[in-house]
C-alpha cells in the first residue's frame, strides 16, 4: 500500500482545506494516521466494520481487543452510548481532553469495534487536527494508538512513520504529541461510581474532584493473577515492552549503581532523571544513560518516556534500569507504564 504523508500545524488557520482528503480516505473506509495530545492515532469510519477490521491488521492486534471511538463534539456520544448524568459531569470538568469513558453501548458501534463487548469507549480529543478530521469525515473514528501491537505509543510522526509506513493509506505529521502518554480511561459504572482503568493526565484527584466514588482497577499498579479475567482487555496484553530487559530500580543513585555493579552486565542503559546523569556516568563506566525530565517535572518524564524506549530498542542492550515512579499525581500514569514495560519487575534496593 502507498502511504501519503502530510505535514500539517495544529494552528495552521485553513485546516479545513488542508484535512479535506484525509477526511475523504476515512469516508471511503481508509485508514488515516492523525496526532492527538495524547499519542498517534490510527484511525477508520468507526460505523463500518471492515474500516474497523483494517485497523486490526495494520497493527497486528487481537480482535478482542476493543477501540476508542473519537467524537468532535462530547455531546455526539449520546448517539453511540447511553450516557449518564455522571458523563455529563466529566464532559463539563475534561471534555475536549485527554479522558476516554467507557459506557454501554448503543447498537450503532459495530461489534466488530468495540471488541465484541456491550460497552464502547469514547473521547473527544482536544487537538485541533484531531477534531477537525473527525468533523469533516462525519463519523466517529475509531482509532487505537498508531503503533505496531506490543512496542511502545507512537509520540511523533517518526515513531508512526517507522511502524506503519506501507500499512496505512495517508500518516498526518502534526509534530509531537503534547502529552505523550495515552488518555485516562474510565469506566461508568451501573451504580455511578468510577473505576480508573488506565491512568493518563486526567489524573485520580482529578476525577475524585468531579466523582465521588472512584475506585482504581488493580491491574492499574499490579500484575494479573493466574487466570484473572481483566476489566480491559488490553490489560491481559504484555505492552509498551522493550526489547531488552527492563528492570525498575526503587531506591537512591547511589544504590541504583551498586546494585547495577553487583549485577555486572556490560552493555547496559539507565534510564535516570536530568540531575543523576552525570552521577551515573561517572559511577558505570560505558553505560548509555537516558535522561528523561528533571526529577518533579513529571509532565516532561511523561512527554520524553515511549521516545526513550524506543531509543532504548535501537541500542540493543543486555539490561536496561529505570527509576520507580511515584504513584501520585501524573506520576501513577509513569509507574502503570514503566511496571508493564518491565514486565512487573521491581527491586526495592
Ligand atoms: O490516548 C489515547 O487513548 C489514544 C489516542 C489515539 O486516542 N488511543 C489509545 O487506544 O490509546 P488503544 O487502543 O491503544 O488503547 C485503548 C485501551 C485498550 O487497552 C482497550 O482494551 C481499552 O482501551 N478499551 C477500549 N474499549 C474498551 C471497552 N469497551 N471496555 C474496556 N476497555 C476498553
Ligand atoms: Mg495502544
Amino acid at each position: 500500500m502507498q502511504t501519503q504523508i502530510i505535514t500539517i500545524s495544529e494552528n495552521e488557520e485553513k485546516l479545513e482545506s488542508l484535512l479535506y482528503f484525509s477526511a475523504e480516505v476515512i469516508k471511503n473506509g481508509g485508514l488515516v494516521v492523525f496526532p492527538t495530545e495524547t499519542v498517534y492515532g490510527l484511525g477508520a469510519d468507526a460505523t463500518n466494520a471492515s474500516a474497523a477490521k483494517r485497523i486490526y491488521s495494520a497493527k497486528g492486534r487481537p480482535q478482542d481487543n476493543p477501540l476508542i471511538i473519537h467524537l468532535s463534539d462530547p455531546r455526539d456520544a449520546e448517539k453511540y452510548a447511553f450516557t449518564s448524568e455522571t458523563y455529563y459531569k466529566l464532559y463539563k470538568a475534561f471534555m475536549p481532553g485527554p479522558l476516554t469513558v467507557i459506557m454501554k453501548s448503543k447498537d450503532t458501534v459495530p461489534k466488530e469495534t468495540r471488541g465484541g463487548l456491550d460497552t464502547v469507549a469514547v473521547r473527544c480529543p482536544e487537538n485541533k487536527i484531531a477534531r477537525t478530521l473527525i468533523k469533516l469525515s462525519g463519523v466517529p473514528i475509531a482509532a487505537p494508538s498508531a503503533n505496531l501491537s506490543g512496542s511502545p505509543s507512537p509520540t511523533t510522526a517518526r515513531h508512526v512513520i517507522d511502524d506503519m509506513m506501507g500499512r496505512v493509506d495517508v500518516i498526518i505529521d502534526g509534530g509531537k504529541c503534547d502529552f505523550g502518554l495515552e488518555s485516562t480511561i474510565v469506566k461508568i459504572e451501573d451504580d455511578e461510581s468510577l473505576t480508573l482503568l488506565r491512568p493518563g493526565k486526567i489524573t485520580l484527584d482529578m476525577l475524585l474532584s468531579v466523582v465521588e466514588d472512584v475506585k482504581v482497577a488493580d491491574a492499574v499498579t499490579s500484575a494479573l493473577k493466574e487466570g484473572e479475567k481483566p476489566l480491559s482487555p488490553g490489560m491481559k496484553y504484555r505492552h509498551y515492552a522493550p526489547k531488552s530487559p527492563l528492570v525498575l530500580l526503587h531506591g537512591d543513585a547511589a544504590s541504583a549503581v551498586e546494585y547495577i555493579k553487583r549485577e555486572g552486565y556490560s552493555n547496559i542503559g539507565v534510564i535516570t532523571y536530568n540531575e543523576d546523569v552525570e552521577f551515573f556516568k561517572s559511577s558505570l563506566a560505558g553505560c548509555k544513560v537516558l535522561a528523561f525530565g528533571n526529577r518533579n517535572d513529571e509532565i516532561t518524564q511523561a512527554n520524553n518516556l515511549f521516545e526513550i524506549l524506543r531509543d532504548a530498542d535501537r541500542e540493543n542492550f543486555d539490561m536496561i534500569y529505570a527509576p520507580l515512579p511515584r504513584k501520585e499525581g501524573v506520576g501513577l500514569a509513569l509507574y502503570n507504564r514503566l511496571i508493564r514495560a518491565a514486565a512487573h519487575t521491581i527491586i526495592n534496593l
